[in-house]
């Protein structure tokens, strides 16, 4: 009658995936522990970690349990406890981790009725409280692990995509807040008819790596003319990380999601372990707190 899970945190957009694009942290995340109980409704009985609402409706995983709690017609209701350990805007998939956790487990405890992609939609009710808008490249990585691309999202198309052998990435997470909404608002309407052509050229170019496992193509693609030359002016230092992550071997590295943390993606776990240290040191230069990981995909 109870589950205790683990939520990972996801990077999103990857470079020139803007809003379709994700993959996941296999070794960062939450825990949740989603509970059957007799009385009817959702409850949020437990947060630790950070301050979050507890009123369902006002909470990411309530609203995500609700959604799903609608469509399944039960004489019985269920509590979630969150155990978070990802910062609310902090750019890895904070409020995509609480999201899907609820769901999933839910699921777990009623014998598995939905499957991944239905699970999801669920969750992209909850997302959309945090961020105001609805888009799943958090959400498809956390739920099903790797690397997932969201082909659409009415209907909501959900594809898998390989990770090759020895793909890790390094995420530094300086402890500034940005707030997903507020790094869409300053985003154009409009984009060019080059810059589309070079993204979509990127972003084709980095699937196609993806499955051949072609490093060199990797690198070649991590591109992003759309919407790192605004948010990055969000991020302090961003520039002088991203060059010394390069510098130290990355095949290349972005915002991840909106932003503050900024991930790399890195061939080999010695190159990773480099690269991390780099990416330290310009930060351990400033007066901003951070911390910083390094996770195989997988
Ligand atoms: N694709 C979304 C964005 C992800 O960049 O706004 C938010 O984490």
């Amino acid at each position: 009658n109870e589950i205790r899970l683990f939520s990972p945190a996801t990077v999103a957009n990857v470079a020139c995936g803007f809003d379709v694009l994700g993959f996941c942290l296999d070794s960062v995340g939450d825990e949740m522990v989603i509970r059957k109980v007799e009385r009817k409704g959702i409850y949020i009985t437990h947060v630790e970690g950070f301050d979050l609402p507890y009123k369902a409706e006002e909470n990411v995983a309530g609203v995500s349990a609700l959604a799903m709690y609608e469509a399944i017609n039960v004489d019985f209701g269920f509590e979630i406890e969150i155990y978070k350990n990802i910062k609310p805007g902090s750019g890895i998939g904070s409020s995509a981790a609480s999201a899907v956790g609820s769901v999933f487990g839910m699921n777990e405890l009623i014998g598995r009725p939905f499957n991944k992609t239905q699970l999801t939609e669920f969750a992209i009710k909850g997302e959309a409280l945090a961020s105001k808008c609805e888009h799943a490249d958090n959400l498809a990585p956390a739920m099903f692990g790797g690397f997932t691309l969201v082909k659409s999202i009415s209907p909501l198309e959900i594809l898998e995509i390989p990770s090759p052998e020895n793909l890790y990435a390094t995420i530094i997470h300086p402890q500034i807040e940005i707030k997903t909404s507020e790094a869409r608002a300053i985003l154009p309407k409009e984009v060019s008819l080059s810059n589309a052509i070079t993204q979509w050229a990127n972003f084709g170019s980095l699937i196609h790596a993806l499955h051949t496992s072609d490093f060199g193509l990797i690198q070649r693609s991590l591109n992003d003319v759309i919407v790192e030359p605004y948010r990055s002016q969000l991020i302090p230092h961003y520039k002088e990380v991203k060059r010394a992550a390069i510098e130290a071997g990355a095949l290349g590295a972005g915002i991840s999601g909106s932003g503050p943390s900024i991930f790399s993606l890195c061939h080999g776990q010695e190159t990773a372990e480099r690269v991390k240290e780099a990416m330290r040191q310009v930060y351990s230069k400033t007066n901003i707190d951070f911390d910083i990981h390094v996770t195989k995909i997988n």
